[in-house]
């Protein structure tokens, strides 16, 4: 069926008129979305000089081919009264011509690319900050062991410095990629990868988007991280803070019967914490619970929660973190994450706005 719209035009002129406005559209998302040919790291900026370098030697060859082609096409084009051309099929030399060109291409490619491979571990200097990545259904883990801090959602590493990430996966594959940062590296259970990357000191105070590059599962497309890119005194001033403790509030005096007062809510939201089903899952170092005090010692279900409150991004980035959507969370986070490993708790709103006051207090 022709539309009236195009009747008695060529139909290749309106495909390649749509062609070329979906390219223009899709160029137009570029604003914040990462490009891997934005690059602020080495490990980014070499895989994108081989994009480029191979995408010049495929045009080379698209232009020969394709020049060719159309030469072909028109020159011997059939004509009245034009004579066949000359046949050339068993012709040896150029069989042999067009078996060693497309070869020196490849080796050409494949040399750059094996030159790329090895170079991508050789970061230069710096030091090297070491990150156990956790890929869990649906949300990163970051825990640091030389500074015995483990955390989510939020990378932050200090600019200049060589990040060794040991990618730890133990439910189903999953793919690590910061874009504008590092390569894609898959997180295999069984199976530690490591991967080398660094930002570079001009991305320092940028936030970088993260993500999972490898299909695992309904949340797939939700599950994101924010990388910070950190000067090393802020990077320092981060990991002091989130070495400390948190202070449990003083929890005995308070009521928490129906309507909590203002003042108890952040009290209230830990006992609350405490007493209902939170424990099972997540923990709160220096909140002495089923005597979880060490951010290592547990292989825990949820996210620590002990610096909640700092975080940008909860529940694997699918939202900012805030009061009204940690309450939508709490609420039914299957509604708002189908598929996760958090249930329905069926909490009250008062249990809420208590929870949300002492989750969000956790700076
Ligand atoms: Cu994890 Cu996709």
């Amino acid at each position: 069926m022709r539309m009236p719209l195009f009747r008695g035009t060529k139909r290749w002129v309106v495909i390649v008129a749509a062609m070329l406005l979906s390219s223009l559209l899709l160029s137009a998302c570029g604003e914040n979305s990462p490009s891997v040919l934005n690059t602020f790291g080495p490990v980014a900026a070499k895989e994108a000089s081989l994009f480029w370098f191979t995408l010049i030697v495929a045009t080379i060859v698209f232009v020969i081919v394709e020049g060719v082609l159309l030469y072909s096409i028109i020159r011997y084009r059939e004509r009245p009264n034009s004579p066949n051309p000359e046949q050339i099929h068993g012709n040896t030399t150029i069989e042999i011509i067009w078996t060693i060109a497309p070869s020196i291409f490849l080796f050409v490619v494949l040399g750059a690319t094996i030159y790329t491979m090895f170079g991508l571990s050789d970061l230069g200097g710096g030091n090297k900050v070491e990150v156990r990545v956790v890929a869990h259904q649906w949300w990163w883990e970051f825990d640091y062991p030389n500074y015995n801090i483990v955390t989510a959602d939020s990378l932050h590493i200090p600019a200049g410095a060589v990040i060794q990430a040991d990618l730890v996966s133990n439910n189903v594959i999953h793919s690590f990629w910061i874009p504008a940062l590092s390569g894609k590296l898959d997180v295999i259970p069984g199976h530690n990868n490591q991967l080398l990357f660094k930002a570079d000191m001009n991305a320092t105070g940028q936030k970088f988007l993260g993500e999972c590059a490898e299909f695992c599962g309904a949340q797939h497309a939700h599950m994101r991280f924010d990388v910070y890119v950190d000067d090393q005194n802020t990077f320092n001033r981060w990991v002091s803070a989130q070495q400390q403790a948190a202070t449990p509030p003083n929890t005995g005096a308070v009521a928490c019967k129906s309507p909590i007062p203002q003042s108890d809510l952040v009290a209230c939201g830990a006992k609350f914490f405490a007493q209902g089903a939170c424990v099972g899952c997540h923990g709160i170092v220096g909140v002495d619970l089923n005597g979880y005090n060490d951010p290592k010692a547990l292989g825990l279900i949820g996210p620590n929660l002990t610096h909640f409150g700092s975080r940008d991004l909860i529940a694997g980035g699918i939202l900012e973190n805030n009061p009204q959507n940690l309450a939508l969370w709490l609420h039914n986070p299957q509604d708002v994450k189908p598929g996760n490993d958090m249930p329905d708790l069926g909490l009250s709103q008062d249990q809420i706005n208590a929870l949300v006051a002492y989750l969000e207090s956790l700076k």
